[in-house]
């Protein structure tokens, strides 16, 4: 099991043991197919902004269902472009509404965008933002909120731009970060397709992932993807002439496009693996350790539960060969690297996500789980005494 889960642990930084993982496995995860689509993309000469990036970029927006989608070389770039061209499009507001436990992706893009993130709490059942502490972290100020679909669960964002309307805050925009919930639903339509601009990462372990990095802002303005198209190079109007200030260089290459347009008709599917994987957990979850509900459409990125003794169980398991992380261990607003940096917090503070902070868990759940290592953790699950 420890072997199982280091392949393609629920933590973060081994990133190219998750991407070993997806080739090596045949079905559903087509490895014969990816070597050859590479292969052939090599075989091209043609690395950048080519046939493949291209084709990534239609199809993918129109799996999500918007009219435009822009690649770009990871997430967090994606968010900082994305807010970028919010900002510039509406430059006398400068704080962004954020979840306070959203992993510090939000907050890093606002800090590279000259951007204050204000701290939301969050709801304790889907920990996801709330939509009653974002009114009261609104003001005059307010450019945008950021709904992060984190662990795979889906945010209300249509609830969330009725609440905005009803406080007199119509003209705040919402970015979606889909960074962990490719291929989620709200009722009929697919996340990142509700907010004015949504932003996704490939990242290996991501529920679409690449063999590196790669990310992608997508959205259904023409005018917001005109700005993001020219931000993500260098601010170029037309080859080598700057239109706009604020550009840089993020690029998706042609090689993770064309892993990536091998694996996306797979997403669905995928996720109904995920979501098999927790739903077992779920089963066999003793008493006073309580599954994250991430809504209907979810898609079960991550397996998170809360347990008043996470870290008796996490021992527990531990001992069973079972390797877990805590995503994420620190608030956003608790970062000691940005507590010189301005920003804000919710006047009611931030009970839910104070509270939650240290009863999180992730357990492994990952395509390509066998039944064999599912029931492991189900079986050490179900003989955890929460006494
Ligand atoms: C919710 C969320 N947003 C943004 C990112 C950033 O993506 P990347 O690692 O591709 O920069 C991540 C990545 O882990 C994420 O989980």
């Amino acid at each position: 099991m420890t072997g199982a889960a280091g392949r393609n642990p629920p933590s973060r930084p081994r990133k190219s043991c998750a991407s070993r993982s997806t080739i090596s496995g045949a079905s559903p995860l087509s490895g014969d197919e990816i070597e050859a689509n590479v292969a052939a993309t090599i075989r091209t000469g043609w690395w950048l902004n080519g046939e493949q990036v291209g084709g990534f970029a239609g199809e993918f927006a129109h799996a999500v269902g918007v009219a435009h989608c822009v690649p770009v070389a990871n997430g967090t770039d994606a968010l900082e472009i994305a807010l970028k061209a919010l900002s510039s499009r509406d430059p006398q507001r400068s704080e962004v509404v954020c979840a306070a436990n959203a992993g510090g992706y939000a907050a890093t893009a606002c800090y590279q965008a000259r951007l204050t993130p204000v701290y939301a709490d969050i709801d304790p059942h889907s920990q996801l933002i709330a939509v009653d502490s974002v009114v009261r972290c609104l003001s005059g100020d307010t450019l945008a909120v950021v709904a992060t679909h984190l662990y795979g669960g889906v945010v209300d964002v249509l609830r969330l731009r009725q609440a905005l309307q009803e406080a007199g805050y119509g003209h705040v925009a919402i970015l979606e970060d889909c960074a962990q919930a490719h291929g989620a639903f709200l009722g009929p339509q697919r996340v990142g397709s509700l907010g004015d601009v949504s932003t996704f990462s490939f990242y290996p372990t991501k529920n679409l992932g690449a063999f590196g990095d790669a990310g992608a802002v997508c959205t259904p303005s023409a005018d917001l993807f005109a700005i993001v198209d020219s931000l993500r190079q260098y601010g170029w109007a037309a080859k080598y002439a700057i239109g706009r200030a604020g550009g840089r260089n993020s690029r998706m290459d042609e090689v993770q496009a064309a892993i990536l347009r091998t694996l996306l008709p797979r997403l669905d599917a995928h996720n109904a693996m995920r979501r098999s994987i927790v739903a077992r957990y779920k089963a066999a979850a003793p008493a006073g350790v309580r599954f994250v509900e991430g809504g209907e459409g979810a898609v079960a990125h991550l397996a998170v539960l809360l347990s008043p003794q996470r870290d008796r169980l996490r021992e527990h398991l531990a001992a069973a060969g079972i390797a877990t992380d805590i995503h994420y261990p620190i608030l956003d607003c608790d970062q000691s690297g940005w507590t010189s940096l301005p920003r804000r917090i919710d006047p009611a503070g931030l009970p839910v996500s104070r509270q939650s902070v240290g009863r999180l868990l992730s357990l492994p759940c990952f395509v390509g789980m066998t039944e064999e290592e599912i029931d492991a953790v189900c079986g050490a699950l179900a003989a955890f005494s929460g006494t």
